[in-house]
């Protein structure tokens, strides 16, 4: 049995690029400073092997992967140069309207798409990994049909229901498949920031009363939610991963609030919690937080993938919790970041990592 776990990606985009950097970078060396976790299942980033790669933007399509995740409008860093990975990026579908300022920013190919199933099925892809844009849920839930066709398991970044939904679950499930959403945690980012933070305080005995967290950054994906029904989707999606976090009822709100195009891959998070102390005596915290997206995404989708290898093998199939509650905000059940992540430590990381 090979030892390579064969991946394909959905959206050349930023994430794309810095996930691609990562996996050269650490598939060379393990021991260099920035890898989370060397080992996840047994696997390491030398395992892993990018064999497909979709878009639909004609300035990536045609390229070598190692080209396309440098073409515009990618925005995140160049961190080393790449060989040719010897995988060219083919026309992905598009079963969505995209949002008037994102259409402006990408070169649509209007020509058919390429035979994905063929694709994945002769490259014999296993892992699907879904980083389009956000709100394009009928092209999200169409990959996710594509990879069970092509017996992929399927790994949805993007906030569309995949693994959320039910019947989907079901569906990779009788194909003895694993499926693994929705919306990428990042490592350190809005999401597990505010979660950690609100944690602590409530370890800390303070009563949380309310909280709030404004995001601001560029690159296409924060464009794309200045589309208002984007925007509120995702601040309805982050806000509920929040609100579990605590056992009681608090106000809060979150969400992508500009987009700021210098900024290019960063993003200022900010945050304000109100809580209760010893009488009643206020609590309050300001914090900033700058972060960059894509390499926040890097170390959550190598071990997503190497968990979805090893649920794989092992016959877990569905949407299995631990890797769904370590790796992602909307999960069918609520989980404490903590929690989530001491679940997949036990189950996928082992005693290799020192
Ligand atoms: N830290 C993170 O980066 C992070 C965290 C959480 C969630 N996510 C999610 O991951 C996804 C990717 O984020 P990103 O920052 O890389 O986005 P991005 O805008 O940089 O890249 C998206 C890519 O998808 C391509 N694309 C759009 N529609 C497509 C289609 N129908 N088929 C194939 N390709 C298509 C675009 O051309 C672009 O190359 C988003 O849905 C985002 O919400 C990312």
């Amino acid at each position: 049995m090979s030892d390579k776990i064969k991946v394909a990606l959905v959206g050349v985009g930023n994430s794309a690029c810095t996930l691609t950097q990562g996996i050269s970078y650490y598939g060379e060396d393990d021991s260099r400073d920035g890898l989370w976790h060397k080992v996840v299942g047994g696997y390491r980033a030398k395992n892993i092997e990018l064999v497909g790669a979709f878009d639909i933007d004609s300035k990536k399509i045609g390229l070598d992967l190692s080209d396309a995740i440098f073409s515009k409008p990618n925005v995140a860093e160049k961190y080393l140069d790449l060989k040719p990975l010897n995988v060219k990026v083919k026309k992905g579908i598009l079963h969505d309207e995209l949002p008037y300022h994102v259409k402006k920013s990408l070169d649509v190919d209007a020509g058919e798409p390429d035979d994905i199933v063929d694709v994945l099925k002769s490259s014999r892809a296993e892992v699907l990994v879904n980083l389009i844009l956000s709100g394009l849920d009928r092209t999200s839930k169409a990959y996710a049909e594509i990879a069970i066709e092509s017996k992929c398991c399927f790994i949805n970044a993007t906030p569309s229901p995949i693994a959320f939904d039910r019947a989907f679950v079901e569906k990779f499930k009788e194909a003895n498949l694993v499926v693994a959403g929705d919306d990428l945690m990042s490592q350190f980012g809005g999401t597990a920031f505010h979660k950690g933070a609100l944690d602590f305080m409530d370890s800390r005995g303070i009563k949380i009363t309310r909280s709030y967290q404004l995001d601001v950054g560029g690159g296409i994906e924060t464009l794309n939610t200045l589309d208002e029904d984007i925007k509120f989707m995702k601040r309805e999606m982050k806000t509920r991963a929040i609100s579990m976090e605590l056992p009681y009822k608090f106000e809060t709100v979150t969400g992508t609030t500009d987009y700021v195009d210098y900024m290019k891959n960063k993003r200022t998070s900010y945050y304000w919690i109100q809580g209760d102390g010893f009488l009643g005596s206020p609590i309050m915290v300001d914090i900033y937080l700058r972060t960059s997206d894509g390499p926040n995404a890097g170390n959550i989708l190598l071990d997503v993938i190497r968990a979805v290898k090893v649920a794989k093998d092992k016959g877990d199939f569905g949407a299995p919790f631990e890797i769904c509650g370590y790796g992602f905000k909307n999960t069918l059940k609520p989980v404490k970041l903590n929690d989530a992540y001491q679940n997949f430590a036990l189950k996928y990381i082992n005693s290799q990592n020192v």
